[in-house]
């Protein structure tokens, strides 16, 4: 087309794909077209301000490496991976939420009842639960890929003072479907704001806190891969998580417990004797398509 004007562009630009395209490319890029044109023509755009997007774009590029992506980052903080998870996520299950950049594969087999606490100090918290299939049926042979903060706020892959598997574990449901391990209370924490998308938080009044949260990954045959994350009630920042992943379905709630009553068939049984704290919360996967 060479008479382009404002208002034809976007229709132009749909009529540049060759006839060979992946149809669902071209739907995604045709959509993508006309929200971004809409974007400018609604917006007015300036010049300097599409130069300041594409400079947010190239220091992204800049700061991005193996270990640390900051396109994940501004999706994060925009809202984009929740929406996607929560477009994705189940009906009839457990609620999906973000995976987060701080997972590390190979986590160390954790038996039920297993500890991940080690010698750190804090309150002992013991979580456990059953997973389920939607009509409530345990599952067995369900495996958990469970990670979270340190007391010091850092996940182990953050820390060069922490083991490589501080506070990481795998555990295998029994017949039961059961799950059950002990830990320390995971602590909020910011996103990396040291790039573009801190930036972006900082010019427009916004945090850079998560509320605390355990990380989870569920994996049972014949069932949906789950990735979710699990929130205390009492969190300070639950309802205003920068990275959105918060949903009604992912709170927990620690239940105090008396000095003197940690029960047996623990890994820390007979080992605590301060008052420590329960969760329970049940996992539930739905079957595979
Ligand atoms: C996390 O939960 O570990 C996380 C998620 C999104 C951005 C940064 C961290
Ligand atoms: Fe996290």
């Amino acid at each position: 087309m060479r008479s382009v004007t404002r208002d034809n562009i976007t229709d132009a630009f749909a009529g540049y794909f060759g006839p060979k395209t992946d149809p669902r490319l071209r739907f995604l890029m045709v959509k993508l077209a006309q929200h971004l044109h809409d974007f400018a023509r609604e917006t007015g755009l300036t010049h300097d301000e599409w130069r300041k997007g594409m400079e947010v774009l190239r220091q992204a590029g800049d700061i991005t490496t193996d270990e640390r992506n900051e396109f994940v980052l501004l999706s994060d903080i925009l809202g984009l991976s929740s929406l996607i998870d929560m477009l994705h996520s189940p009906q009839n299950g457990t609620s999906s939420s973000v995976l987060g950049p701080f997972h590390i594969a190979g986590a160390p087999p954790l038996p039920v009842g297993g500890d991940l606490k080690g010698d750190f100090a804090g309150e002992v918290v013991l979580v456990e639960g059953t997973v389920r299939d939607p009509s409530g049926s345990p599952i067995p042979g369900a495996e958990l890929d469970v990670w979270q903060t340190a007391p010091n706020g850092l996940y182990s892959s953050q820390d060069p003072e922490q083991a490589t598997y501080s506070f990481h574990g795998l555990l295998t449901t029994g017949s039961d479907g059961r799950y059950a391990f002990t830990t320390v209370r995971p602590v909020p924490y910011t996103v990396p704001t040291d790039g573009p998308a801190g930036e972006l938080l900082n010019a427009t009044g916004r945090h850079p806190w998560r509320p605390s949260h355990l990380h989870f990954i569920v994996k049972a045959l014949g069932f949906r891969t789950l990735v979710t994350e699990v929130f205390p009630d009492d969190d300070p920042y639950l309802d205003q998580d920068t990275v959105f992943g918060v949903r009604d379905d992912l709170i927990m709630h620690y239940e105090p417990q008396p000095a003197g009553s940690f029960p047996e068939g623990f890994a820390l049984s007979g080992k605590v004797d301060e008052a420590w704290s329960k969760v329970a919360f049940d996992l539930t996967l739905i079957r595979e398509d």
